[in-house]
């Protein structure tokens, strides 16, 4: 069972034998000693941005990683060329539903002409800083969970229920290919899931953030036709005015939605926004729009997110009714960005009380772990939890970055290396307690 030069035997798993191609980068620089943050600079180098991410090369890393704490790796590939990294951690009672870790390979582009120190440098600065894209969204959290598992190893920890950590590609353009095949495939349904951590985002105070749903993104397109006309002339039905008197419409409907924000009894992620992306109408000439003719044709598009708790249908029968009416000879598109009821038709949401008991057995061990958590809130945006939750699987939404910057997509993207070595800690607590947590079998 020789592998060739540049392969390392992996382990034998799921009844395999497979040899694992760990030389593709060398994530490490050569002075550099093996710890806990060398080992995540060595992931954050690994250039898995948009528009062409390099998943092998990751995947290859954490498994070698994998095959130094001594614990099962599986790829999958339910795309070409976008594979699915599963890790296992046998528990002693494998038959209770096991308990899942996600997070994504790949991440947004970066113009490293905005940055301070390359995106993909990993540079740690003399105070402490970890420069890389990825550093928060969400490689940390991808590192930190093996980093949990191999000092809880040390410690010689046994869990009870099994524990996975997956890797999915794809998250950052929408996860169709990715996390969304995954949870459709027999693989999947064979881990027999009972709750899942998956990333969540950096607080600026001292509490950790947990988020117990997503936002389902929907593009709407609306389109209004009309009789073309001179620009002098005064008519009624034109394209431009049927689509303005939408604009009207939905206008006094996000007002109505922010005022709710503003007035402070809801948060962003509570109401649904509805946000213009684009106007268009006119005849293009040479020098700009012909300005003496009214257009026949005209179009907006608008990116609305609606929360677990808003009616689609409702929303859909707005759409139809007021904001596009086909009487105003107006017709639209709805791109449904993703599910928004779960397989029963249920709201894609975790309950974070105590008729939950993994929301009591987690938020307990973020106390013992002398942490505490702030309300629990809806993510203003969208991960890859809501495929979980679409499966009738409660997820929570959690990275334990605190007194840390936002700084997700965004240029000069940091993390203090105390902030990551805590982040280990706390997954400790979370890992071991969630895998020895002996109730709700169902
Ligand atoms: C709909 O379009 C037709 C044909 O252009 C036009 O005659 C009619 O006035 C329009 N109706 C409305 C309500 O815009
Ligand atoms: C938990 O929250 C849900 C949804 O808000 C509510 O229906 C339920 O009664 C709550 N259960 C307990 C035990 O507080
Ligand atoms: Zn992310």
């Amino acid at each position: 069972m020789a592998c060739p030069h540049n392969l390392l035997l992996s382990f034998v798993f799921f009844g395999l034998i497979s040899c694992a191609v760990l030389s593709a980068t060398p994530p490490l620089l050569q002075e550099e000693e093996d710890t806990s943050i060398t080992r995540f600079q060595g992931y954050l180098r690994i250039k898995t941005a948009h528009p062409d991410p390099d998943y092998s090369p990751a995947i290859s890393y954490l498994k070698s990683q994998a095959h130094s704490i001594g614990i099962q790796y599986k790829t999958l590939e339910f795309a070409p060329g976008k594979p699915v990294l599963l890790l296992t951690w046998l528990g002693s009672n494998p038959s209770l539903p096991s308990v899942l870790f996600n997070s994504h390979l790949d991440s947004v582009p970066a113009e490293p002409s905005k940055w301070v120190h390359p995106p993909f440098s990993a540079v740690r600065t003399a105070d402490g800083k970890i420069y890389a894209r990825g550093a928060q969204d969400d490689k940390c959290i991808g590192m930190q969970y093996l980093e949990a598992i191999r000092n809880l190893k040390r410690k010689n920890f046994t869990p009870t229920r099994t524990i996975h950590v997956s890797y999915v590609p794809d998250e950052e353009i929408g996860g169709l290919d990715g996390s969304n095949k995954f949870v459709g495939s027999k693989e999947f349904r064979d881990l027999n899931i009972g709750f899942a951590l998956d990333e969540g985002q950096a607080s600026p105070g001292d509490e950790f953030r947990v988020f117990y749903a997503d936002r389902t993104p929907w593009g709407l397109k609306i389109k209004a036709k009309g009789p073309p006309g001179h620009g002098s002339r005064m008519y009624d039905n034109s394209a431009t005015e049927n689509l303005m008197k939408s604009v009207e419409v939905m206008s006094r409907f996000r007002e109505s939605q922010f005022d709710v924000v503003k007035a402070g009894k809801a948060a962003n992620s509570e109401v649904i926004s509805v946000n213009p992306v684009y106007l268009t109408a006119g005849i293009p000439s040479p020098t700009g729009f012909v300005m003496n003719v009214q257009p026949s044709d005209a179009e907006a598009g608008f990116d609305l997110r609606l929360p677990p708790t808003a009616d689609p249908d409702q929303m859909r029968k707005r759409i139809a009714e007021e904001w596009a009416p086909a009487i105003r000879n107006m017709t639209y598109e709805i791109i449904e960005k993703g599910p928004i009821r779960d397989y029963m038709g249920r709201p894609l949401m975790t309950l974070t009380n105590d008729s939950n008991p993994w929301w009591s057995v987690f938020s307990e061990a973020i106390r013992r772990a002398g942490e505490k958590l702030s309300k629990p809130e809806i993510l203003p945006s969208t991960t890859d939890a809501r495929f979980l939750r679409q499966m009738g699987i409660p997820v929570l939404g959690f990275s334990p970055m605190k007194n840390t910057p936002i700084l997700l997509h965004d240029h000069n993207e940091h993390l203090q290396d105390t902030v990551y070595l805590n982040g280990i800690e706390v997954y400790e607590f979370v890992i071991s307690s969630l895998s020895l947590f002996a109730g709700a079998s169902d």
